[in-house]
Parts: structure tokens; C-alpha cells; sequence
């Protein structure tokens, strides 16, 4: 096979050109890190998990009439996807505190906001991702007022539908992160959900025990990742439902 041009390598996903001028392919590395990269691991697993993950939450979300950047799965690690314009912003939606609110703000872990409550970080890791306002993407011209404006309505969406999802197979959806990022359909432009939806980038806690199926498993040292990822891909029915928690996942096609 041709050796594909790489474009970018991220912590946890290496991009290459698509086949198709417009398109990319994300290739899910077993990668884990935190804190901006100070603690890492090889999680064995772990990408071919956020893969499969990352296309169900994808689809389902074209399939409610929201737009993103996905295109079909290749393999076991690669999707192929829409090129776009990444915006410099992390959207953090919460609906409960956690993580960095609760520290900032006080707020014990776990307690209900009185309603969703979306942030954005600058995209920046020498910076760490700082908190901005959007007195701050106005005036560096990172979004502008109508970007802004799809980006809520976009985050909402997604909270929704992630929301209800989580909550059918027993999960609490406590915070995510999204990226979205720009496209243009001849003269007109529009913002997709880019990047990837997956336990790496929402805090999902089981509603039940309280149990963290999420990325603070490896960022608290709770216990093995992929067993966690893989009793959400379990649930959802991305994985058979009588699979037992393995490092080398049996996926369902
Ligand atoms: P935080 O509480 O650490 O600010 O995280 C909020 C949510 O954003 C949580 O679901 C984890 C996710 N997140 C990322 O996806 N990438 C990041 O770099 C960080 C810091 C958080
Ligand atoms: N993704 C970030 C990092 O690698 C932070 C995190 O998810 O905790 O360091």
C-alpha cells in the first residue's frame, strides 16, 4: 500500500491525507495521557476501542440530523473523515460538577448544575488549554458571533443526545469536551463536530455505583482502562453483551 502523507500527530490520534481531496483518515492510537501530557501509558486496546466508540456516537448523531465530520469506519483503528477548519476551542459541556469545576468553583463532585452549562478552553497545549471567555474569542477573532452561536446550539445538541444515549444503558453523562470544526459547501460555510467523541473526552459514571467508565480512570489510577472503556462499548452493544472486560476487544461488525 502507498505510505499515506501524515498531517498531524496529536496525543492520542495521528491524521493522514484521505483518499479523496477533503477528506481525511484518523488513525486512534493506544496512547493515554493527562495533564497535558505529564503522565502517559500504552493502553493496549484503548484505540481500536475510541474508534468503534467514536463512530457509534457519530452516526447516531448524522442520524438525529447533526453534522460531523464522519465518513465510514476503515478498520480497527482508522476512520475516514471530512477535512475541515479545526476551531481553536475546546466546548466543555457539564451536567454535573466535576474535574476542573469542582476544583475552581468548590462544587463537590457529582452535584447537579441547575442546568447544562457549556465552556470553552483555547486550544493550546504549551498554554494547557486555558478557560477563555467569549469576550476573548471575539476579540482574538478565534469565532466569530454567528460561529459562536452554532457552536452552542451544536453542544446542546450533542449534550442531548449523549445525555439520553448514556442514560439507556445506565450511564450519567457528567461532561464531555467537543471540537467542531468548519466546512464549506461551495459558497456557503457550516460548522461539523470534529475530532472524536469517546471515554478519552466525557466523564461517564455508572448511575448505579457511581463507578468512573471514563478517562479518570487512568488520570486517578482506579484501575485498567480498557476494561472500563469496554463495558461502555458492552452496553451500548458495540461490543457483544456477554463480552468479558479483554485488552484485545471482539468488535461487532
Ligand atoms: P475538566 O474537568 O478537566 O476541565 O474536563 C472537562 C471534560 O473535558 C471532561 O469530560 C474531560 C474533557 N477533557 C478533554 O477531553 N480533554 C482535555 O484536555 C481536558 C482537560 C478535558
Ligand atoms: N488530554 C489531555 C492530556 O493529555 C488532558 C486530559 O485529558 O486530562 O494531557
Amino acid at each position: 500500500m502507498a505510505r499515506r502523507k501524515k498531517i498531524y500527530e496529536g496525543k492520542a490520534k495521528i491524521l493522514y491525507e484521505g483518499p479523496e481531496p477533503g477528506t481525511i483518515v484518523q488513525y486512534f492510537k493506544d496512547d493515554a495521557t493527562a495533564f497535558n501530557a505529564q503522565k502517559k501509558d500504552v493502553i493496549e486496546g484503548k484505540g481500536v476501542l475510541n474508534n468503534r466508540l467514536s463512530e457509534y456516537f457519530m452516526t447516531g448523531l448524522a442520524q438525529i440530523g447533526v453534522p460531523t465530520h464522519f465518513i465510514k469506519r476503515i478498520n480497527m483503528r482508522e476512520q475516514l473523515c471530512r477535512s475541515c477548519e479545526i476551531i481553536p476551542l475546546e466546548i466543555i459541556v457539564r451536567n454535573y460538577a466535576a474535574g476542573s469545576m469542582s476544583t475552581r468553583l468548590g462544587i463537590e463532585e457529582g452535584t447537579q448544575l441547575p442546568r447544562p452549562i457549556v465552556e470553552y478552553c483555547y486550544k493550546d497545549d504549551a498554554l494547557g488549554d486555558p478557560l477563555v471567555t467569549e469576550e476573548y474569542i471575539a476579540a482574538f477573532g478565534w469565532a466569530s458571533q454567528q460561529d459562536m452561536d452554532d457552536i452552542l446550539s451544536l453542544a446542546l445538541r450533542v449534550n442531548d443526545y449523549l445525555s439520553g444515549v448514556m442514560f439507556a444503558v445506565g450511564i450519567k453523562l457528567v461532561d464531555f469536551k467537543i471540537e467542531v470544526g468548519r466546512v464549506y459547501d461551495g459558497d456557503f460555510q457550516r460548522l461539523i463536530v470534529a475530532d472524536e467523541i469517546s471515554p478519552d473526552s466525557c466523564r461517564l459514571w455508572d448511575m448505579e455505583t457511581g463507578q468512573k467508565l471514563d478517562k479518570d480512570v487512568f488520570r486517578r489510577d482506579l484501575g485498567n482502562l480498557a476494561d472500563a472503556y469496554t463495558e461502555v462499548a458492552r452496553r451500548l452493544g458495540v461490543l457483544p453483551k456477554n463480552a468479558s472486560p479483554i485488552t484485545k476487544p471482539t468488535l461487532i461488525n
